[in-house]
């Protein structure tokens, strides 16, 4: 007996028909009109959309950073991001620079042990090279690929602590190109942002407000001229995470005009918060928007929405890296020990529909696109996840595109005590969200709880694919 959701409408990548989806187990079974009924739990979905489940490749659940640890472990970062209709994350493990990269993965399989709640993967950051000319490192990145581990993040920022230097990036992106493997890239000039820094501190200048003006975009967008000329050098693809202005925009376009592999992300942050409206330098209360890149002033975002419509940007993440605000008073007195991040793996959906679909500025065979098909395929499991066809995972959202939803704190999942965009509401909403067959969320009997059982989720092994590229 399976789940025969009957009377939607199947929105995919491409286009959008009214078809029925049988789910048996934990994968699709069936996609099409007038399925047989007999024998199976009919669920109506008159007036909902039928998409395949969010997958946010860009989270920080329980992650070490600015002296505290992020304020989602992988219980509560994966229910928030079911409860809002994602049913895959990928998370990062982070090399420790004196140790390996196979110690780093046990020790994000450990966290995430008997404690993921929707299916999962990671990228490994490598943060240091061991061994003469990096051969041990550059070695295990082989190892990292067969277990699953397609993607390799790289900082170019954040020194002292992530930051590598540009010697290493070449070498590890010579390395991906020849495992097929992507490079991600948080492409910021950190040498550069350290002296404005420094020098802002030295003035007196300790408000969270700073934070974000210490951070020039053409800091952003000559690291992503760099990262994607260097990656081209080795051929390697690219993919640069949270890219949030138009000069490093331009910096992508450009090279992608020139035939360099090269693919990006935003994130829902960029896309409608600004510094003028969120960061106007007046009040404590900022610290909630300190992450890192900083809010951009406002004219950046519809760039970046165009975008997301003509292709240059592929993908619609969050960076979920929650803090709660007494650990953001960590720094209280200088902005330089906030620890930078914010939360939004729950609305990550709802934002992108309310703001990109019911504003006109992208279809929903986009939001699908960018919210789930493209991630699955970039980052290779599109044979597993970000479909409705038969054969694949049955992670499956009903989507309720007049849904009316406040997001607020107060009833809010995710483990930190604010919400960036906290009174706002949206129309459109996850009804019902199944997760490889189970319905783990029902928003429609049952708002904001989740139905399955702790540790439910899976380790996803994903295959090199260059991200789509090769
Ligand atoms: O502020 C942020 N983004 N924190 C998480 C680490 C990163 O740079 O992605
Ligand atoms: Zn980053
Ligand atoms: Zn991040």
């Amino acid at each position: 007996m399976g789940t025969l959701i009957k009377n939607g409408t199947v929105v995919s990548a491409e286009s959008s028909a009214k078809l029925d989806v049988l789910i048996e187990g934990e994968t699709i079974a069936a996609v099409g009109q007038g399925l047989n009924e007999a024998g199976h739990t009919v669920v109506d979905a008159t007036g909902l959309l039928v998409i395949p489940g969010g997958i946010d490749v860009h989270t920080h659940l329980d992650m070490p950073f600015g002296g505290t640890t992020s304020a989602d472990d992988y219980t509560t970062g994966t229910q928030a991001a079911a409860v809002g209709g994602t049913t895959t994350v990928i998370d990062f493990a982070l090399q420790n620079q004196s140790s390996t990269l196979k110690e780093a993965l046990e020790i994000w399989l450990k966290k995430s042990d008997g404690k993921a709640c929707v299916d999962f993967s990671l990228h490994m950051a490598v943060t240091n090279l061991h061994g003469t000319n990096g051969e041990e490192t550059l070695n295990e990145m082989e190892e990292m690929t067969k277990a699953g581990i397609s993607s390799f993040k790289l900082f170019m920022a954040y020194p002292n602590v992530l930051m590598i230097n540009d010697e290493l990036m070449f070498r590890v992106m010579e390395k991906a190109a020849s495992l097929n493997a992507l490079c991600c890239i948080h492409a910021e000039n950190g040498s550069a942002i350290d002296v404005v820094v420094a020098r802002m501190a030295a003035e007196g200048k300790t408000e969270p407000h700073w934070h974000a003006l210490s951070r020039d975009p053409k800091a952003e967008a000559e690291a992503t001229h760099r990262a994607i000329a260097l990656a081209d050098m080795t051929g390697a693809a690219v993919y640069i995470v949270h890219l949030s202005n138009e000069y490093a925009l331009d910096a992508l376009e450009h090279m992608q005009a020139r035939g360099a592999r090269a693919l990006a992300e935003t994130c829902t942050q960029y896309l409608v918060l600004s510094l003028e409206e969120q960061m106007p330098g007046k009040s404590w209360e900022e610290a909630k928007f300190v992450f890192t890149p900083p809010l951009r002033e406002k004219r950046h975002q519809e760039p970046l929405w165009k975008a997301l419509a003509d292709g240059s940007i592929t993908v619609v993440s969050t960076d979920h890296c929650p803090f709660t605000m007494e650990q953001k008073a960590l720094g209280r007195d200088d902005f330089r020990k906030i620890p930078n991040g914010g939360p939004g793996v729950e609305n990550r959906m709802q934002i992108l529909w309310h703001f990109g679909v019911n504003a006109g500025r992208i279809t929903p065979e986009q939001f699908v696109a960018l919210s789930s098909t493209n991630p699955a395929k970039i980052f290779g499991m599109g044979g597993q996840k970000g479909r409705i066809a038969a054969g694949l995972d049955a992670d499956v959202v009903l989507w309720d595109p007049n849904k009316e939803y406040t997001l607020q704190a107060a009833t809010q999942r995710m483990g930190n005590d604010y919400n960036l965009f906290e009174g706002w509401t949206v129309k459109g909403n996850a009804a019902k969200v199944f997760s490889r067959g189970e319905l783990v969320v029902d928003n429609e009997t049952q708002p904001g709880a989740f139905l399955g059982a702790t540790g439910r989720g899976r380790f996803v092994k994903r295959e090199c694919n260059a991200g789509g590229f090769a």
